[in-house]
């Protein structure tokens, strides 16, 4: 197994290379950006897969869940995401309310995904029950991310954030959820929040790849929450959460030094401002000593 190099040149991620991925047995690497900024340290750090999760309802906008965040907000971040990634497959949540009403619903709100923001796939949260609309979105020409387990879309009908499969039945419910995306032609399917051994099983059974978070490392790929990486989501962690970075206390340093340097004098310093040029300095010296003259 290769890793790819850091800074060597890359090829465009689309759907085909995923599925090569799997069969090489490649780990895919998957990470949430909701702006410019993050979205081109995510991919020019060679990621996989650029995800605009409805995550951002609480990373960036501060809500409690992922069920307030609009389509236009969607695609206000979307915007710029896209305008930082290159070579990522870039995928977009479609967040909760896009595509519950009907499927004609959703069709159009995922062209509006394609079309205004530039999104290559769009992810809709569900499985057996969503498959008609999947096969729609599909059907006009826009791949589809299929995302099972804990859909975090569905916190209220879970009552609350539970790991999901614990039992026989609810296994047998997600491997048709699985079987019936992957058939479907779905990109790739999210795991989310379920036991390990389930999502083993699911991604021996399917044939497009599965990105797990909180499934376990036997899936196809990982994906993690940006801010989750670098510990910057303000909440305890949940068990599967990794901090790879330490964001909040660098920032932090930084801006207490800012606030330090400033109420010292010491920012900016005198290399730090601009200057008038020479000879408008010495002009500018002639009338103020002329004025000072004026006044003795
Ligand atoms: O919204 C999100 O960030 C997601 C990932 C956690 C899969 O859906």
């Amino acid at each position: 197994m290769s890793l790819t190099p850091i800074g060597a040149p890359r090829q465009k991620i689309t759907s085909a290379s995923l599925h090569e991925k799997k069969l090489r047995h490649e780990a895919i690497t998957c990470l949430t950006a909701y702006d410019y900024a993050s979205a081109r340290l995510v991919d020019e750090a060679a990621i996989d897969i650029v995800l605009v999760g409805d995550s951002l309802a609480m990373t960036m906008l501060g809500h409690e869940n992922t069920l307030s965040v609009t389509v236009d907000e969607m695609l206000h971040h979307l915007k710029a995401v896209r305008r930082g990634v290159k070579n990522a497959l870039l995928i977009v949540d479609m967040p909760f309310g896009a595509y519950q009403i009907d499927a004609r619903d959703g069709v159009s709100n995922a062209i509006r995904f394609v079309k205004e923001g530039g999104a290559e796939a769009v992810k809709i949260e569900g499985g057996e029950k969503r498959v008609d609309l999947v096969r729609r979105v599909i059907d006009a020409e826009i791949p589809v991310a299929g995302h099972i387990g804990l859909t975090p879309q569905s916190v209220h009908a879970m009552g609350g954030y539970k790991v999901q499969g614990k039992s026989l039945e609810a296994i047998e419910q997600l491997m048709r959820d699985a079987v019936t995306l992957d058939r479907a032609g779905v990109v790739c399917i999210y795991l989310e929040g379920i036991p390990r051994e389930v999502a083993a099983m699911i991604s021996q059974e399917v044939r497009t790849p599965t990105i797990g978070i909180g499934a376990g490392p036997d899936c196809d790929g990982q994906v993690l929450v940006f801010h989750d990486l670098l510990n910057l989501s303000f909440h305890p962690a949940a068990k599967f959460v990794r901090h790879f970075g330490d964001a909040a206390a660098e920032i932090t340093q930084a801006v207490q030094a800012f606030r330090a340097d400033v109420q010292a004098r010491q920012y900016p310093s005198d290399e730090e401002s601009y200057h008038l040029p020479k000879e408008t300095a010495q002009a500018l010296e002639m009338v103020l000593e002329r004025k000072r003259s004026l006044r003795r």
